[in-house]
């Protein structure tokens, strides 16, 4: 087996970052696939080329040995137990809370919750906050690029307050209308809930600015960063934002595990959206009253084992370095797109002047599922259909896309073999 690229967490964690790899750097980001080793299986009989990304990423040797440590030297319920092992289990937990806290530049890791995942964060926020606070004739402001996970959670506390649900618009290229969302903003907006970036069109929203404007109008801002916080350097300070959800599985993490910032205060002041153990502080058959935060929305058994590697995870992005992991990404999109719209017939949706890499594309009469399939059996993974964002396939009146959504860990060989197999597409329809 190959040597690790990158070590696991304890010494990752201390590494130094790495500048970013320029045309002098000596550093190949693609070495990285190394630690991966899914990345080294066959699909079909062919080396996989894995290009869904946005759907969920791959995991380092780093993260699945956390799992292995976790399970096979570390395993007991965490801040119930007195002895070691739970002591143990209890600070890897918190370890990993301070981590994920420091990853995305918040204020304090005690503003860290864990969830199961960006849409899990979303329902807590709309429904601790949405329902304590929403009233009749309040203005919910989301953009028209949404995933379904960021509109549902809305509608539901919108149909039991009385509130309404205000769409801002996004252009042919698919960018915000920056115009209309000035437009839109009023003093009966409370709360602003956008992606950062487009999992559909890979649209990077100018987040600080539409935090900034909406703060203008007293209102609070949700950001979806679930496409985000795997691909660059994030930072809730400087965004400024007041909640911020994502996923660990789309950071190389596990699945089932993700994370909720919002300002302590706030916290403060909304009610438990979960109850059970560890939540509370005292129960009685006439009252509970509730443990501080973040204790107080993490009630139950948590996924402490998804925890700690998702620990591990932002351990080893660390090591890398986010900014390399841009820098790297922005390169491989220039050539894919270049490369993709070489194919004739292919369209690509989604050209915003900020983008991140992933690229959602059509060909002239045939359904994006054909693509897909056709392309799997060349061992290249891409996701068809609408990505959980039907407005936005409405707005192009389109059904589906085919979408290839790239990470650190691919290459512009991938990318070739993405192009090689969308011609046998086109050959097999010809
Ligand atoms: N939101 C995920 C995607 O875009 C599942 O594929």
């Amino acid at each position: 087996m190959n040597r690790p690229v990158i070590e696991n967490s304890a010494s990752a964690a201390a590494a130094p970052r790495r500048s970013p790899p320029s045309a002098n750097s000596v550093f190949d980001m693609s070495l990285l696939r190394r630690d991966f080793p899914i990345l080294q299986t066959q699909v079909r009989g062919k080396p996989l080329v894995y290009l869904d990304n946005a759907a969920t990423s791959q995991k380092p040797n780093a993260v699945i040995a956390a799992i292995t440590r976790y399970y096979s030297h570390q395993n007991a319920n965490i801040h119930r137990g007195v002895y070691k092992l739970s002591a143990e289990a209890t600070t890897a937990y918190e370890n990993a809370r301070e981590k994920i806290a420091r990853f995305i530049d918040a204020p304090a890791a005690e503003e860290i919750v864990f969830v199961r995942g960006c849409t899990e964060g979303i329902n807590l926020v709309a429904h601790s906050w949405g329902l304590g606070n929403l009233r009749a004739g309040d203005e919910i402001l989301l953009s028209g690029m949404e995933h379904h996970s960021n509109i549902v959670p809305w509608q539901l506390a919108a149909e039991r307050t009385g509130a309404k649900i205000i769409p801002v618009p996004f252009k042919q290229n698919g960018e915000l209308d920056m115009g209309r969302l000035a437009e839109l903003l009023s003093s009966r907006t409370r709360i602003v809930a956008i992606t950062h970036i487009s999992n559909a069109l890979g649209t990077i929203n100018p987040i600080q600015q539409i935090t900034a404007m909406a703060h203008e109008h007293g209102a609070l801002v949700l950001v979806d960063a679930a496409q985000s916080v795997p691909h660059m350097a994030i930072s809730a300070k400087r965004i400024g934002c007041d909640f911020m959800a994502f996923s660990g599985h789309k950071m190389f993490g596990p699945t089932g595990i993700g994370a909720v910032w919002a300002r302590k205060s706030l916290w403060d002041a909304m009610p438990p959206y979960q109850s059970g153990g560890d939540m509370i502080r005292t129960v009685t058959f006439e009252k509970s009253t509730w443990n501080q935060v973040p204790h107080k929305f993490e009630a139950g058994t948590p996924d402490i084992c998804g925890a700690i590697a998702l620990g591990a995870a932002v351990d080893y992005l660390t090591a890398v370095g986010m900014e390399n992991i841009e820098s790297a990404e922005q390169d491989l999109l220039a050539y894919a797109q270049q490369k993709l719209l070489s194919i004739d017939g292919l369209s690509i949706v989604g050209t915003a002047a900020q983008k991140a890499a992933v690229v959602s594309f059509t060909m002239k009469g045939i359904h994006p599922h054909d693509i897909g399939t056709i392309v799997d059996e060349e061992g290249v993974a891409i996701r068809t259909g609408h990505h959980c964002c039907q407005p936005v396939m409405d707005f192009y009146g389109i059904p589906a896309t085919a979408r290839a959504s790239l990470a650190f860990y691919n290459t512009r060989e991938d990318i070739d073999r993405l192009a090689a197999a969308l011609e046998k597409v086109k050959e097999v329809f010809a």
